[in-house]
């Protein structure tokens, strides 16, 4: 399993979302339409409804990103899935980055920071729909593989992508020993 640092390069804050942020979500601009119109007007309904949980991300007063993270079934993603898939999956349902500060390894620390949290919480399987430019993003900089083969070679604007962080080495280093 790949090492996931916990230096903060970026001095990033990240604060869960609340009422007091709703000014400053209407300027927030990814380069993505649909990314902007739901922090602005869904992201903290859907927090405060417990369906899905943003976080913010600020360098000193400026939102500079966000996510939203929510758990799921596995068997969603599939159609006509067996009662075996039916296991609760870590979803980033959203990821953002405001288009003045991209490609400032923003994005990478905060993915890390959900491999970390995800970690902690002990989850197995991490998933997110990539829109179809950015899928090599989380292929090339994670261990997110792309769930179906279909999403690539097919006209889809978005590719399923999935981590799996079940650790053979450690189960074989503990039965083994
Ligand atoms: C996707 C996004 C979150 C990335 O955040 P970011 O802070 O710009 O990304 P980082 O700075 O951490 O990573 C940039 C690196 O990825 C590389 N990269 C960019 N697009 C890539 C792609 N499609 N495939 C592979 N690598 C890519 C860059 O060249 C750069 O490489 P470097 O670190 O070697 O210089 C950001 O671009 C964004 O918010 N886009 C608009 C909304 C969006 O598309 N969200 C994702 C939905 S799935």
């Amino acid at each position: 399993m790949k090492d996931f640092p916990t230096s903060n390069t970026n001095n990033l804050i990240h604060k869960i979302i609340s009422i007091d942020d709703l000014p400053q979500l209407k300027k927030f601009r990814c380069g993505n339409g649909s990314m902007d119109l739901f922090l602005e007007t869904e992201a903290y309904p859907s927090h405060i409804e417990r369906e899905s949980s943003t976080t913010l991300v600020y360098i000193d007063t400026k939102l500079v990103g966000y996510y939203t993270l929510r758990h799921i079934n596995l068997s969603s993603l599939f159609a006509g899935s067996t009662p075996e898939e039916e296991i609760g999956v870590l979803d980033i349902a959203r990821l953002a980055v405001d288009s003045d500060f991209q490609d400032n390894g923003i994005g990478k620390e905060i993915v890390n920071n959900i491999f970390h949290m995800a970690i902690q919480l002990n989850e197995r399987f991490i998933v997110l729909d990539a829109v179809k430019e950015k899928w090599t993003w989380y292929k090339d900089n994670f261990e997110f593989d792309n769930l179906f083969e279909d999403d690539i070679v097919a006209n889809s604007d978005i590719v399923t992508m999935i981590a799996d962080l079940y650790d053979q080495d450690l189960v074989e280093r503990y039965y083994d020993a």
